[in-house]
C-alpha cells in the first residue's frame, strides 16, 4: 500500500475520513482512499492564494465511528480543518444542508447552510467568487451531483479541479459513473478522469475533472 502523504496525516489529525490511515486502526471503518490521490494532484498548489469549495462539511456525531472521531481534536468540519492547514494560503468555503454543521469565526474558512441543489440560494452567496478547486462531498446522490456540477462548473478558474467523490459502482458495473458522465456538461478543455478506491475500501469512485486551460 501507498506510503500517507502529509494531506493523509492532517486528515488523520483533524479525523475527516477522507483518509485511509484509519485501515490501520479498523479495517472495517468506512474511510476512504482519497488523500493520497488529492495530495499527488494538488501539492504544487500549498502554498498558493485561492479559494477552495467542499460541498458537504460533515457531522462526526452522527457517525457509526464516533469512537474513532474521539481520537482527533475536530468534531465537526475535518474536511475544512484539513484543508486550510493544507492550503496554508486559501480560503476554504463549505455548503452543508445541515445547520448544525455550520462552522462560524474560523479564519479562512466560510460557511453557508444550503441545499446543493438550491442553486438560487448557492449562486447568490457565491456571486463574483470562483474557485480552483470544487469537491462535490455532500448528498452522494447522481442526480444531485450532476446538477450540482451543471451549476458549479462556470465557477472553476482554468487549470482548476472540480471533483465529484462517492460515486457508488457496486461490485460490477459502472453504470452511474458512465451516467454521471453523459450528463454532465464539460467542454472541450475539460479532461475527466475516473479514479477507483484499491480494494477493500468502499464501492465507490471518483470523477477529477480537470481544466486543462493555462
Ligand atoms: C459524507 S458527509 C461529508 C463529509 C465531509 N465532506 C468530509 O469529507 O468529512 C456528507 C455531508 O453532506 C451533507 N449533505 C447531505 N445531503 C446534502 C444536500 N442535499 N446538500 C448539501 N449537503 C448535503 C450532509 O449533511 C453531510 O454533512
Amino acid at each position: 500500500m501507498n506510503s500517507p502523504t502529509e494531506l493523509c496525516k492532517i486528515a488523520l489529525h483533524h479525523g475527516c475520513l477522507k483518509s485511509f490511515l484509519y485501515k490501520r486502526y479498523n479495517k472495517f471503518i468506512h474511510c476512504h482512499h482519497y488523500t493520497h490521490k488529492y495530495h499527488n494532484l494538488f501539492k504544487h498548489m500549498r502554498n498558493e492564494k485561492f479559494n477552495l469549495l467542499e460541498i458537504g462539511i460533515g457531522n462526526p456525531h452522527l457517525s457509526n465511528f464516533n469512537h474513532f472521531y474521539k481520537m482527533n481534536t475536530r468534531k465537526i468540519g475535518a474536511n475544512l480543518f484539513m484543508w486550510r492547514d493544507y492550503f496554508k494560503n486559501a480560503h476554504i468555503y463549505g455548503i452543508d444542508i445541515n445547520n448544525n454543521n455550520i462552522i462560524h469565526n474560523e479564519k479562512n474558512i466560510h460557511c453557508l447552510q444550503a441545499n446543493q441543489v438550491d442553486s438560487k440560494k448557492i449562486n447568490n452567496y457565491l456571486i463574483n467568487k470562483s474557485f480552483n478547486i470544487i469537491i462535490d462531498d455532500g448528498s452522494s446522490v447522481p442526480y444531485h451531483q450532476i446538477e450540482t456540477f451543471n451549476n458549479l462548473i462556470h465557477k472553476l478558474n482554468k487549470g482548476g479541479f472540480y471533483i465529484i467523490e462517492n460515486i457508488y459502482v457496486g461490485n460490477h458495473g459502472t453504470n452511474p459513473l458512465n451516467y454521471i458522465k453523459k450528463s454532465i456538461k464539460t467542454s472541450d478543455y475539460h479532461d475527466i478522469e475516473f479514479y477507483f478506491e484499491p480494494q477493500g475500501y468502499t464501492n465507490s469512485a471518483m470523477i477529477i475533472i480537470r481544466d486543462t486551460r493555462n
